[in-house]
């Protein structure tokens, strides 16, 4: 996940136009701030590329996850299918908002088996929460149906996965929210941040508002706007959204790269006695960030493992010590 690896003066140059007019908030200083709107313009460009309606940018993945939550109206007493292989923010968010993470197994595509969501819902179940886990996606036209059989809120995590699509439209884009981190270690990053994309313009507007103490951000004058549901502040910096602008523009260049580079790798490693690779639903639509795959044994697997850190490949782990 190289966006760090890039920084130039692209990021420079929008840094500084911040740095410049000294304004680091995201909303208001009209004046001051010369027509310089970082966040803005992030959100504007991220929403266009990914082909969705509404973005809004926040101060983390994990921030983005509990924004998604507050907007579609999960909280107390509500249960959220998830996955148990997930980066642990998955299972916080729905914890501090009050409600019930519940496990539904993953299959061979790393993410969600559409195939057992059933199995764990209840009446208390409201949403699931699918996470495009290691750079591709789930098998998100299933699990999408399931969700609209069963009228459960669908949140897609797309935090590992920016740039993924699936038969062409973009991972983030198929429920009812999508959520992306752009932390430092992140494909494109912006130092710490984070984004809610959705095509509800309804939506739109509580996460806007939950994630700047529920302001309705309507009017020019911020001590005047109206409070009509309480809030945190996950707001974003201009700082940070200014890198974010420089990196989001190198998102296409930075998934021509992985993709050919996984693909060199992926052939390569083919060839080996007993090396199957995940299941992925649309190849041509990886993000390409992580290559995962499987080994008979865990014994073998673990011993693969050590030998390329050993020979100096440090990105490579054995899932179950990754914690
Ligand atoms: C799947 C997943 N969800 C959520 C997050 C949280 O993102 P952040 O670090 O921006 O809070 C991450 C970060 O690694 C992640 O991998």
């Amino acid at each position: 996940m190289p966006g760090f690896e890039l920084f130039g003066d692209e990021e420079r140059r929008e840094v500084g136009d911040v740095l410049e007019t000294g304004v680091l908030f995201r909303y208001g200083f009209d004046q001051a701030r010369k027509d310089r709107w970082k966040a803005k313009t992030f959100e504007k460009e991220f929403a266009g590329r990914l082909g969705v309606s509404h973005c809004h940018l926040c101060s983390s993945g994990t921030a983005a996850l509990s924004i998604a939550l507050a907007a579609c109206g999960v909280g107390a007493g509500d249960e959220v299918v998830v996955p148990p292989f997930t980066f642990l923010a998955t299972v916080e968010a729905v914890l501090n908002a009050g409600a019930v993470p519940v496990f539904s197994d993953i299959d061979e595509t790393l993410c969600l088996d559409p195939a057992g969501i059933g199995n764990v819902l209840t009446p208390r179940t409201k949403a699931v929460i699918v996470v495009h886990m290691c750079g591709a996606m789930a098998r998100i036209d299933a699990i999408l149906n399931v969700c609209q059989e069963k009228g459960l809120v669908l949140i897609e995590d797309t935090c590992q996965a920016v740039g993924g699509t699936f038969h062409g439209k973009a991972l983030g884009s198929f429920g009812n929210m999508g959520c992306f981190s752009f932390d430092p270690v992140k494909t494109i990053t912006c130092g710490e941040g984070g984004a809610v994309i959705t095509d509800d313009e309804a939506l739109y507007i509580k996460a806007d508002a939950f994630s700047d103490h529920g302001h309705d951000h309507i009017g020019n004058d911020r001590g005047l706007e109206g409070h009509a549901i309480l809030g945190a502040n996950y707001r974003i910096s201009e700082l940070n959204a200014a890198v974010g602008v420089a990196q989001l523009r190198k998102l296409d260049h930075i998934l021509d790269v992985q993709q050919r580079n996984k693909a060199a790798v992926k052939q390569a490693m083919a060839g080996i006695e007993g090396v199957t690779f995940r299941i992925i639903p649309d190849e041509a639509g990886d993000s390409a960030t992580f290559l995962s795959f499987f080994l008979p044994t865990e014994a073998r697997a673990r011993k693969a493992a050590k030998d390329l850190a050993k020979a100096g490949v440090d990105g490579c782990f054995y899932w179950y010590d990754n914690n």
